[in-house]
């Protein structure tokens, strides 16, 4: 098997690495900007069609990130017939139908399993279940620096900008934290879940995401003294009388402090599914890193070696995300007293703020309105665990 790797950042170099000690899997070419003069084993080469047009390259693995190039990079190898491998979750959330389609027409791979989970065996696990049960829920902690920003304003008694700025000084936090602390990362992985889980097809910017942005400490020691823990939780799960449809959103949810859930620590990731016949399965480890995100690339690498299959289901119903069906209670603390829907909220006073019922669609569009004029708001989701 020959392959070529398309980026040499943090996972490319782990990814490298690992696959130099297995035989028969030989990374022919390194496609990067940069020269790289450490890859000595391999052809580094800035121009994409050097590694399309050499026949003995079966296989591609992209770990450039982002949405440009990698789309385009990705979309024309899959039309040079190679197989695709990538830990790209806003690339694959983002086109996921479109990219699926385009690998069965063209008879090639796709498999992304470090898009959801790092080095978690996520979502080959789910889809394996999914053919033999069916599932009802996916939900989880999905993001290691959003874990670790709630974990240190816990534990080590910081509030939100100073527990930031620490995991940005150790590395654990980008210098833009945007897509973590927003909740993005997270809505890409549920996504990625929710249509491996229910054999769906969602629009990823359809799945309602409010992050962690706007929490003080006194939220979570408010939490904590009634028995909860905040954590970032992605959730889908089917909705309606029959079930056949599926909502899904992102929030900074109260996790009680007995359940797995509210025990994950640091950067660690806790990600279950809910279905018929299993109950509920907990996955639990390493969502993010260079080897524990290289190895679940390389799982990938070696399932195509093995003649496995894409890693999508083959019916893909495309179906809007249906959050006005999903209803929970809320603990909300907001300034936007003078929006209409706060006004008609019946409210319980719940530590800083209220306890309050909302579907998931009303109350993230509620959110986005005191975002727009300026107002305070946290709120954090409170389901049954
Ligand atoms: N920024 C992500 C996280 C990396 O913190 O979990 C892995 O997707």
């Amino acid at each position: 098997m020959k392959i070529g790797l398309f980026g040499f950042g943090t996972v490319g170099k782990g990814v490298f690495d690992i696959l130099e000690e297995r035989p028969g899997m030989d990374v022919k070419y390194v496609l990067d900007l940069r020269p790289l003069p450490e890859v000595t084993t391999a052809i580094v080469t800035k121009d994409l069609n050097q590694i399309l047009s050499d026949p003995e390259v079966d296989t591609v693995v992209e770990l450039i990130g982002g949405m440009h190039p990698a789309y385009e990079f990705v979309t024309a190898s899959l039309k040079a017939g190679k197989n695709v491998v990538t830990a790209n979750k806003l690339m694959v959330s983002m086109h996921y139908a479109e990219l699926i389609s385009l690998a069965k027409e063209m008879g090639v791979s796709l498999r992304f399993s470090a898009a959801a989970g790092g080095g978690i065996p996520w979502l080959v696990n789910l889809q394996r279940a999914h053919r033999a049960s069916r599932l009802e829920s996916v939900f989880g902690i999905m993001n290691g620096t959003t874990n670790y920003i709630l974990d240190s304003m816990d534990t080590l008694d910081k509030d939100f900008d100073e527990a930031l700025a620490e995991a940005q000084r150790l590395g654990f936090a980008e210098a833009d934290p945007s897509s973590d602390i927003d909740g993005l990362d997270t809505r890409h992985k549920t996504t990625l879940s929710a249509n491996i889980a229910f054999g769906v097809a969602l629009e990823d910017d359809k799945v309602d995401a409010f992050g962690i942005r706007t929490v003080k400490k006194a939220d979570l020691d408010c939490a904590k003294e009634k028995g909860y823990m905040l954590k970032l939780i992605g959730k889908a799960c089917r909705v309606g009388a029959a079930g056949d449809k599926v909502a899904a959103w992102v929030e900074p949810t109260l996790v009680p402090l007995d359940t797995p859930q509210g025990n994950i620590h640091g950067c660690d990731n806790i990600i279950a599914f809910e279905g018929s016949h299993i109950g509920k399965t907990h996955f639990i480890g390493a969502g993010a890193g260079r080897y524990p995100t290289g190895y679940a690339v390389v799982q990938d690498v070696v399932d195509i070696f093995c003649g496995n299959a894409g890693l999508y289901n083959e019916e893909m119903a495309l179906m809007p995300v249906a959050n006005e069906m999903e209803c929970h209670k809320y603990y909300l603390r907001t300034d936007f007293t003078e929006d209409p829907f706060f006004a008609a909220l019946e409210k319980t006073p719940w530590g800083n703020g209220f306890e309050v019922t909302s579907s998931v669609r009303d109350m993230h569009d509620f959110a986005a309105r005191a975002k727009v004029a300026g107002k305070e708001i946290f709120f954090a989701g409170h389901l049954a665990f």
